[in-house]
């Protein structure tokens, strides 16, 4: 198989990653046909996949904008991805453009991919970093450059905590990240969830077993697990919510016009006092 410029070395290029999967169900182009056969698999079971993901980002896009409105200009974002359309950089820069944004990411073609899309623009940056050492994070050159941590920020944990395992201590990792946080910082999450999907879970099920033999489980996580990630935060309007009720930008928006499948998962946003 020929490598593209854009996939570095240190990857293997025959085995699907969950990053260039999703890059897949969104329309990208930054995925081969290890990555399509396996996304392709996991729509047999869940049809409406990427409903759930564009679901996702429209999410992540407005609670973006809502923390730019709330005077917030520093944006630290976990397991960002390979970069697509309507990035947290330009999101942000759009509505405010001193914002300062870092991506976070493990998997190295979303961090290649960052390094080309953000060249030139001095107030953001990269990280390849994991979630599950959060300390390795908070003193990356990046963020220590970029973040002034002694002012609010904007954590984006968007689409990843249910790619972390119980036994990896998520919980863990997400409180290390709050208390490094100034008092008035946003956790902006979302996460996946059998709840609310349109489909019982013993149909939908084979879907998360592609994930499992990829070697990337997806932890299915009920509503009361996923308010749990939310402890010492409180809670902004309208609360942890299905994706497309997180504050809809548009007034004539009627919640039977969206695609049931944008119901399943769990968006919210909160705030440390
Ligand atoms: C489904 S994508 C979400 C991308 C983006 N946040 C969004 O919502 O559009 C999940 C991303 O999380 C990354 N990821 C998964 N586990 C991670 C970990 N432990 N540390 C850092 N990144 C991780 C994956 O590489 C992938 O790029």
């Amino acid at each position: 198989m020929e490598r593209p410029a854009w996939a570095p070395r240190s990857i293997d290029i025959s085995v699907p990653s969950v990053s260039r999967i999703y890059d897949y169900y969104l329309g990208g182009s930054h995925n081969f046909e290890v990555d399509r056969e396996a996304a392709r698999k996991a729509m047999e079971f869940m049809p409406g996949l990427p409903k759930i993901m564009q679901a996702n980002r429209a999410f992540m896009r407005r609670a973006v904008r809502f923390a730019a409105e709330q005077g917030i200009s520093q944006f630290l974002d976990v397991g960002s991805g390979i970069p697509t359309f309507g990035n947290v950089h330009e999101v942000a820069q759009a509505a405010r453009p001193d914002a300062h944004v870092v991506y976070v990411d493990h998997d190295p073609v979303a961090v290649a991919h960052s390094q080309a899309v953000l060249a030139g623009n001095e107030r953001a940056g990269v990280v390849a970093a994991d979630l599950r050492k959060p300390q390795e994070i908070l003193a990356s050159p990046e963020v220590q450059q970029l973040i002034d941590l002694n002012r609010p920020v904007a954590l984006l944990l968007v689409a990843i905590l249910h790619f972390v395992e119980d036994e990896d201590d998520p919980y863990g990792a997400v409180a290390e990240l709050r208390d490094a946080l100034a008092p008035g910082s946003l956790l902006l999450l979302t996460h996946a969830s059998y709840e609310g999907m349109p489909l019982p879970a013993e149909r939908a099920g084979g879907a998360v077993d592609v994930y499992k033999d990829i070697r990337n489980p997806l932890i299915m996580r009920s509503r009361e697990q996923i308010a749990r990630f939310f402890e010492g935060y409180d809670m902004v309007e309208p609360g942890l919510v299905p994706m497309p009720h997180w504050r809809p930008e548009t007034e004539t928006w009627d919640p039977d016009d969206e695609d049931p499948w944008a119901y399943s998962g769990f968006a919210g946003v909160g705030r440390t006092a």
